[in-house]
C-alpha cells in the first residue's frame, strides 16, 4: 500500500527496489527493521551499490529515488505531516542545513560520527558529511578551438562574448550544485555585486538545467562550451568516454560542498535509519563510491580518497560559509531569481 503511495506521486527514478511490506502490526514491524527508504541526492549508479551493500550487510531492504537537494527538501517538507522516506543520503550540506532550520530533520548522533572531523559536521547531529566536492568550470576543448577562446580561470572569463549562449549551470533552486554556486559568487563578490554578476551571466547562458551534474554531460557532448558543475562529476563524464572535456577553476577561488546525510523528521523506519547513518559513515562504506566513478574526497580520515581526486587537490577553495549559504537558502534563491528576470 505504501509502494503504491509513493508512485501515485510520481516517483520518477527508483533504484535498487525493496518491496514495501504492507499495512497491520506485524507487518510494520518488519518493514521497519527490513526496508529503509532514502531520498538520494548523490549519482544513481553510486546509490545503487551503496544500497547493494547495505542490504549485503544488514538484510534491510532500501528502496532510493533519485532528486536534486531542491526537490528533496520540498519533498521533505510537503511530506513532514506523514514521512514517506526516514533517510536524506547525498547532496551538498546547505540544502540539510536549511531542513534543519525548518524543523525538518531529526537527530541523530552516530557512534561512528566521533571519527569524522568538526568542520564535516553538525554539532547536534542533524547532518553529518561523508564527502567534499569542489566546484569548477567542464568545457568542451573541440569548440574551444573552433572559437579559439581558452578555458575559464575566473568567473570573469565566463561573461567574454565568445562563451555568448555557451554556459550551462542548472537552476539553483533544484540544483545543490548550482545553488553551491549562487552561494560562492554572493561570497566572492558580495551580495549585491554577486547579483549583478549573476544576471550578467544569465545573459550568456544557453540554458539552466534541473539537476547538477547535467551541465558537465552537456559539455562533454559538444551541447556547449562550459557547463559549471562538481569537478569530481566532470572527472566521472571524462573517464566514461567524453573525452573532449577539459577542466578548470576560478583562480580567485571556488567553492565546495560537503555532501551529507541525516535522518527525516518522523522517519518512519527509525532503527534502520540508524543503522545506514552509522554504516555510511565507515571507512568501507565511504570508499564505495570511487568504484563506481563518484569522485569526491572522503570525510572519515581512515577512508582512502579516490587516486582521480588527486588532479583536483591543490584548488583554491573560499572559505564557504555552510551556516550562512544554508539559512538563507529560500531568500537568495528568490534574489537570484528576481536578478535574472530583468
Ligand atoms: C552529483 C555529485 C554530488 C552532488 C550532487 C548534487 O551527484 O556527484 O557530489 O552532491 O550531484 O546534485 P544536484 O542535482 O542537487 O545539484
Amino acid at each position: 500500500m505504501f509502494k503504491k503511495k509513493l508512485f501515485a506521486l510520481g516517483l520518477a527514478a527508483v533504484m535498487s527496489v525493496g518491496l514495501f511490506v504492507g499495512c497491520g502490526a506485524k507487518k510494520n514491524e518488519a518493514k521497519e527493521n527490513k526496508t529503509l527508504t532514502v531520498y538520494c541526492g548523490l549519482m544513481q549508479d553510486h546509490m545503487i551499490k551503496a544500497a547493494k551493500e547495505f542490504e549485503n550487510e544488514t538484510g534491510i531492504k532500501v528502496e532510493a529515488v533519485r532528486m536534486s537537494s531542491g526537490e528533496i527538501l520540498g519533498r521533505i517538507n510537503a511530506e513532514k505531516e506523514n514521512p514517506k522516506a526516514s533517510v536524506w543520503f547525498g547532496g551538498p550540506a546547505d540544502g540539510f542545513i536549511n531542513a534543519k532550520e525548518k524543523g525538518l530533520l531529526d537527530a541523530y548522533v552516530s557512534p561512528n560520527a566521533e571519527k569524522i572531523p568538526a568542520m564535516f559536521k553538525d554539532a547536534e547531529g542533524y547532518w553529518t558529511g561523508i564527502y567534499k566536492g569542489y566546484l569548477g568550470f567542464v568545457s568542451n576543448e573541440v569548440l574551444l578551438k573552433e572559437r579559439g577562446v581558452e578555458k575559464p580561470q575566473t568567473w570573469e572569463d565566463l561573461l567574454k562574448p565568445e562563451f555568448k549562449g555557451q554556459v550551462v549551470m542548472a537552476n539553483p533552486g533544484s540544483s545543490g550544485t548550482a545553488y553551491t554556486t549562487l552561494a560562492t559568487v554572493l561570497q566572492l563578490m558580495g551580495e549585491e555585486k554577486g547579483l549583478e554578476y549573476m544576471a550578467k551571466l544569465d545573459k550568456q547562458m544557453k540554458t539552466y538545467t534541473k539537476s547538477g551534474t547535467a551541465p558537465g554531460r552537456m559539455a562533454g557532448q559538444g551541447e556547449c562550451m562550459v557547463g559549471i558543475t562538481f569537478l569530481h562529476d566532470a572527472i566521472k563524464y571524462k573517464e566514461e568516454g567524453m573525452k573532449d572535456i577539459t577542466i578548470s577553476a576560478p583562480v580567485e577561488g571556488t567553492g565546495f560542498e560537503i555532501g551529507a546525510v541525516g535522518i527525516i523528521k518522523g522517519a518512519p523506519e527509525m532503527e534502520a535509519a540508524k543503522k545506514f547513518i552509522d554504516w555510511v559513515l565507515t571507512k568501507e562504506a565511504q570508499e564505495i563510491g570511487q568504484t563506481v566513478g563518484s569522485y569526491q574526497f572522503l570525510t572519515n580520515p581512515e577512508a582512502s580518497n579516490p587516486e582521480q581526486a588527486k588532479q583536483i587537490e591543490d584548488t583554491k577553495l573560499i572559505d564557504y560559509n555552510f551556516k550562512w549559504a544554508g539559512e538563507n537558502r529560500g531568500a537568495l534563491v528568490e534574489k537570484w531569481n528576481e536578478a535574472v528576470k530583468k
